[in-house]
């Protein structure tokens, strides 16, 4: 039995912190429109992410670059609207948020016109984080594979590897926790790391690529039901192998996340 029965009120980022503290996994799939957004509220998901991944899945690019804070804006908007349970979280886009002042702007126009709950931003942006929090703006973390920055890293790879990798991240989560932020999300690393941080950590930490012993999965939906274009990423599943239609699939995923069924070694570095 949840902690927090479905259907009965809608998600605070307390109640994600209370699913942490008493060990019950917190369930996360990318949405970005109401239809979906019904559906995978209705289905249980804990939280909603409008994830720039929209950049790939929805418009066809190849990178999240291109994504826009007016789209932003406009997709979370048709998630919150639709949603009655799920906590909602929106991405900042690519550079929408170099400075404390535009991101704070940015923010504001995805809590106030989107309607979001929280907004997430990649790297250990602690000044802006700091600054966002001070003014009563949930934030969500983002470390490993960044993809705002691919260009940098040079692909889509696993982060933290080597020691000192592992370290710079470990380190980096410990002070998004003290900057103020409410959640943690780690993609494609390890899963010894992920496991650290998260035991580390008193906010709760949802990994993608990140191994089981996160507090909390998050996939793209296109990539667990298997309507993306190209490859699916070795650390997701299709869920519409064994469902009958896609309700089932995400009522799978859930179980899968809440009983720590998913991810299984073959998902995970
Ligand atoms: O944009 C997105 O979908 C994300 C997830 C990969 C975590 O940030």
């Amino acid at each position: 039995m949840s902690l927090y029965a479905e259907g009965l009120t809608v998600l605070t980022v307390s109640s994600l912190a209370a699913m942490k503290q008493a060990g019950e996994k917190i369930s996360c799939l990318t949405a970005y429109d109401a239809s979906f957004s019904a559906l995978l509220d209705q289905a249980g998901i804990d939280v909603l992410l409008v994830g720039d991944s929209l950049g790939m899945v929805i418009q066809g690019h190849n990178s999240t670059l291109p994504v826009t804070i007016d789209e932003m804006v406009y997709h979370s908007r048709s998630v919150a609207s639709a949603r009655k349970r799920a906590f909602v979280v929106a991405d900042l886009p690519f550079a929408s948020y170099a400075t404390p002042e535009q991101a704070l702007q940015n923010a504001a126009r995805l809590m106030q016109a989107g309607g979001v709950q929280m907004v997430k931003l990649e790297g250990a942006k602690i000044a802006v984080i700091n600054f966002l929090v001070e003014q009563g703006i949930p934030v969500c973390g983002h470390l490993g594979l960044l993809p705002q920055s691919v260009n940098r890293l040079g692909g889509y790879k696993v982060q933290g590897r080597d020691q000192q990798q592992a370290q710079r991240i470990l380190a980096d989560a410990e002070q998004i926790e003290q900057a103020g932020a409410g959640l943690l999300v780690l993609e494609c690393v390890p899963a010894a790391l992920a496991a650290a941080i998260s035991k580390r950590l008193t906010i709760p930490v949802i990994g993608i690529g990140a191994g089981l012993d996160c507090d909390g999965q998050v996939l793209v939906l296109y990539d667990m039901l298997n309507i993306s274009v190209g490859k699916r990423p070795r650390f997701s599943k299709n869920f519409m192998a064994d469902a009958s239609s896609i309700d089932e699939a995400v009522r799978h995923y859930h179980h899968a996340v809440k009983n720590a069924q998913f991810p299984g070694p073959e998902h995970s570095y």
